[in-house]
């Protein structure tokens, strides 16, 4: 038996060396951990489980037969990461430049599988020259069962993507399924088509950084949900996204008190609010003035900037905050603003994340460009997220909520819960500018001056829909709050909220539009 388990010591420590000293030195001089380095660095220490360590490819094509491939390129097993149990999967590029092949799909597979027997968050750590070559259609074979689990996995278990490396062809495919998409600054790339494919295609002449880097997917393309300086930091956000999270889609987020009373008023609010209705302000100042302990995590914070979508905590509860940024574009909506806010929102929706949205836009944003970018297409996809969520949505109208969208902005008719409007809430059909122009633009066209009947009759229609109260009226708006009660009055609605069940009608799937 002694024999035996020295033998079983001995092939372990083959297992761990991965590829090699010399593949582990490349690998550090680049800047990046290898798989096992970033599996220590994610998980509480001591916590790591290894599976398939001994899984072996069974390829004997182009010279496989010679290959040796420690773990198949993949290190997966399972941990904690702050005492909560996750599924990690962590392609390790010292091996065989981490490719793809029948086995090493396989174990992604298998952990993929067991988190959702199980009922956790999976994360999948990126660093691949993608399908084996030499593997051929076994390599896209096991893409495929990686992409079926994704979508089945989808709102079921948080879905966590870490690029740290390579991400190419087929294999970004996998992080665009999953739930969020982090990456590393200067050493990952995700594209479909590298440069030299590029340049022989179309002649364009780009480096993998400007194709498909993390600034570019961060801010540009809307691929990526977070970019980091470096590895580490790219772990420490992995580890704070996933404290907001619930473990999957039938527990709730963990409850985290922050000592942060519900009833802590805030006289400054007031003051954050221009006197100018045209004038800026930075909506972020708002969060972290009304959320527990001025604490909130971005999602997206470089793509459609407009659209501000971040988790916070309200009495210790995670929210998700979905909020025009009126300091970017006027907070006006645009495609990419309602890609971003929609996403987030069915995430939110999916795992019993309450929704809070603070309101303050002119509207959708005019163009020819939008127009022919799909604007109407996108545009919608806000407004089905929102009636399609069930979770509480509380909502709050700071200033502007002109037009389409006043109700795309989580209105009371999208099914929000809760409405609360600033006495600066300006609720109506468009701005006064606009709306005195076309209603009154007879009496200004024949008036002996006309600008001075113009500006009259902006004041006119300001004064008379350019506030909250025609639609507290109504009851669209449940009340109009002195702005330093925001966070008691939002804390008070989600508490009475805790108990809520809705039901949408019994159907296969709504058909979003895409
Ligand atoms: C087999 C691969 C491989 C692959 C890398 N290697 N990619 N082996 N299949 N796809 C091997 C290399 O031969 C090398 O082995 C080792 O991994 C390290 O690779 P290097 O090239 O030395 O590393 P580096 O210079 O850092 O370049 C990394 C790289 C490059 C940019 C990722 O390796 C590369 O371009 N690889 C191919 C990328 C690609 O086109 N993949 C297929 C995409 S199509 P040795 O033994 O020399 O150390 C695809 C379809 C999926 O993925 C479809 C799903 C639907």
């Amino acid at each position: 038996m002694e024999e035996k388990i020295r033998k079983l010591g001995e092939r372990r420590g083959k297992v761990l060396e991965g590829g090699g000293l010399k593949r582990v030195v490349a690998q550090h001089e680049k800047g990046k951990m290898t798989a096992r380095e970033r599996i220590a660095a994610l998980l509480d220490p001591g916590s790591f489980v290894e599976l398939d360590a001994f899984v072996e490819h069974r390829c004997a094509e182009l010279g496989m037969d010679e290959v040796v491939a420690p773990g198949e390129g993949v290190v997966i097993g399972y941990g904690l990461v702050d005492g909560r149990q996750v599924f990690v999967f962590a392609q390790d590029f010292t091996v065989i430049g981490g490719s793809l092949g029948e086995a090493h799909a396989k174990k992604i597979c298998k952990a993929m599988d067991m988190a959702m027997k199980v009922g956790v968050p999976c994360i999948g750590i990126e660093d691949s020259g993608g399908a084996r070559i030499q593997e051929g259609v076994d390599a896209l074979a096991g893409y495929g069962d990686i992409f079926y689990r994704n979508t089945l996995a989808s709102g079921v278990i948080p879905q966590i993507s870490a690029i740290m490396g390579p991400c190419a062809g087929g294999a970004v495919y996998s992080p665009a399924l999953t739930d969020f998409v982090f990456m590393t600054d200067k050493t990952s790339n995700m594209f479909i088509t590298g440069p030299q494919v590029i340049k022989a295609v179309t002649g364009e002449d780009v480096t993998a950084e400007a194709l498909g880097g993390a600034t570019v997917h961060a801010a540009t393309s809307g691929v990526a949900h977070f970019a980091f300086p470096d590895e580490a930091a790219t772990v420490a956000g992995i580890k704070k996204l996933l404290s907001y999270l619930p473990q999957n889609n039938v527990e709730d987020p963990p409850l985290v008190d922050s000592g942060d009373p519900a009833s802590r008023s805030d006289p400054g609010l007031a003051d954050l609010m221009p006197d100018l209705p045209n004038k800026p302000y930075d909506i972020r100042d708002v969060i972290a003035r009304v959320f527990d302990s001025g604490d909130y995590f971005e999602v997206q914070p470089l793509y459609a900037m407009n659209m501000v979508t971040c988790f916070a905590r309200l009495c210790g509860r995670t929210v998700g905050i979905v909020a025009n940024q009126p300091k970017i574009m006027a907070g006006v909506l645009d495609i990419n603003a309602s890609d971003k806010a929609a996403r987030f929102i069915r995430f939110c929706d999916a795992f019993n994340i309450p929704l809070v949205t603070l309101v303050d836009t002119s509207g959708y944003l005019p163009g020819v460009g939008q127009e022919h970018g799909g604007v109407i297409r996108h545009g919608a996809k806000i407004l089905y997220a929102y009636s399609e969520a069930t979770v509480p949505k509380l909502t709050v109208i700071l200033r502007k909520a002109y037009g389409g969208a006043y109700i795309a902005m989580c209105s009371r008719h999208l099914g929000a819960d809760q409405v609360f409007a600033w006495p600066s809430a300006e609720i109506a059909v468009m701005g006064p500018d606009g709306a005195a122009n076309i209603i009154f633009k007879r009496e200004i066209d024949e008036a002996a001056d006309p600008a001075a009947l113009r500006k009259a009759k902006i004041a006119e229609y300001k004064a008379e829909f350019a506030n909250p109260y025609k639609a507290a009226r109504r009851g669209y708006v449940d009340d109009v709050i002195d702005p330093s009660e925001t966070r008691s009055r939002l804390a008070a609605a989600l508490a009475m909220l805790g108990g809520k069940r809705e039901r949408g009608p019994s159907r296969k799937h709504g058909n979003m539009p895409m």
